[in-house]
């Protein structure tokens, strides 16, 4: 056992205020640990882009636990539930330095967590991690798709205590510059599909004030329509006003989000939406965000609309970038089968873990 100590990181409000400097130290130890599970540092995110997801605590609390030897930070621990008091999830998360680990400081992070959660009563804890390649036994997803190697350290760890494998994620990479010929056609293939009721329209920062209230339905449904298989994922609701809030906060990051969204015309409303996350370097990749058809317009091709109408416009907008990566269910057919005709390939495996500590 090292001699360590555990304290709640205070999130700067700025650049210039005092915790700054951890800040930054903690980013970087997440992009190591990140970097060391997928095998690229195409995932990383700098502080100044971190920050103002870490501010925007309003709807999205969230709070930060660092580990430090001798004042300097080694490992960290997130914590993140809803906003709804009475809803018993929590999202929780520990990352220990690869020369730090097995003295203890992952047990004691969650520990602390899993405290903090008992202590709002949130009694369903859910962890999504990385785990990287490796031979030997592995440990199936109940969906029956996707599994995890069995002797892993963060299986091995979260085994031990008590957390269960849900889901397996998938984490895919499309090269770019994908070409132009293929989005072309598969776009146009899926205009054709969905017909002349649909139109697609594309928007880069702030949502228009007219489709706030679309786009705060699309983002509730993301958090019920999408596949989560024995995690049970609750409700998060989302209302124009906190669009604006998420919207304000994000406007200070480096990063910019451009949106394809499908209207579908006899309604007047949004259907159908994918968002970019494009960082201000032309060398790093772009994340894929949120992409989702509402159910009661799915099988018109909306997915394969929005998604290649959102790739022209990043062609357009921001050219030169060397990827796109995406996380999806691996159980998720349709949109795995979007993503594997628009050239996306695997680049690694997170599983989605969960206990549910019932109070009996
Ligand atoms: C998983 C992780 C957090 C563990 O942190 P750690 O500080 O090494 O954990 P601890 O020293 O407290 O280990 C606790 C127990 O986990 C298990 N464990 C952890 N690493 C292991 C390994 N490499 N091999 C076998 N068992 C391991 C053991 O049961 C261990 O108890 P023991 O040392 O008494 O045998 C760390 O490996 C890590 O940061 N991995 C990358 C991020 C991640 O996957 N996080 C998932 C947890 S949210």
């Amino acid at each position: 056992m090292s001699d360590f100590s555990i304290d709640e990181l205070v999130i700067p409000v700025s650049t210039t205020a005092p915790s700054w400097p951890d800040f930054e130290v903690v980013a970087e130890l997440r992009n190591a640990v990140e970097t060391e599970g997928f095998g690229t540092a195409e995932l990383n995110y700098s502080a100044a882009e971190l920050l103002p997801v870490w501010l925007n605590t309003k709807y999205d609390p969230k709070r930060m636990f660092v580990a430090r030897v001798g004042g300097t930070v080694v490992a960290r621990g997130t914590y993140e539930t809803l906003l709804d008091p009475i809803d018993d999830h929590a999202w929780l998360g520990v990352q220990v330095l690869p020369s730090w680990r097995r003295r203890g400081i992952g047990t004691a992070l969650t520990d602390r967590l899993e405290q903090v959660a008992a202590a709002e009563n949130r009694h369903e804890l859910i962890v999504y991690t990385v785990s990287a390649e490796a031979q030997g036994e592995r440990l199936p997803a109940p969906t029956g798709f996707g599994s995890v190697p069995r002797d892993n350290p963060e299986v091995r760890f979260l085994l031990a205590r008590g957390y269960r494998l849900e889901q397996v994620e998938r984490g895919s990479r499309l090269p770019l510059p994908a070409d132009p010929s293929v989005i072309r056609r598969l776009r146009a293939d899926a205009a054709a599909h969905a017909g002349s009721e649909y139109t697609v329209h594309c928007w880069s920062a702030g949502t228009p004030p007219r489709w706030r209230d679309d786009l705060a339905l699309l983002y509730t449904r993301m958090s019920t329509d999408a596949p989560t298989a024995g995690l049970e994922e609750p409700e998060d609701v989302w209302t124009a006003e906190r669009l604006v809030a998420e919207e304000t906060s994000l406007a200070a990051s480096p990063r910019r989000i451009l949106t394809a969204a499908a209207l579908h015309g006899p309604s007047g409303h949004l259907v159908a939406f994918t968002q970019l996350s494009v960082p201000a370097e032309r060398a790093r990749s772009v994340g894929q965000e949120d992409t989702l058809v509402l159910r009661e317009h799915r099988g018109h091709r909306l997915g394969m609309l929005v998604k290649t109408a959102n790739l022209e416009y990043l062609a357009q907008q921001s050219p030169g970038h060397p990827s796109v990566t995406t996380f999806n269910a691996e159980e998720n057919r349709h949109m795995l089968a979007v993503n594997e005709a628009l050239g996306f390939l695997p680049m690694g495996y997170e599983g989605a873990w969960k206990r549910a500590d019932r109070l009996v």
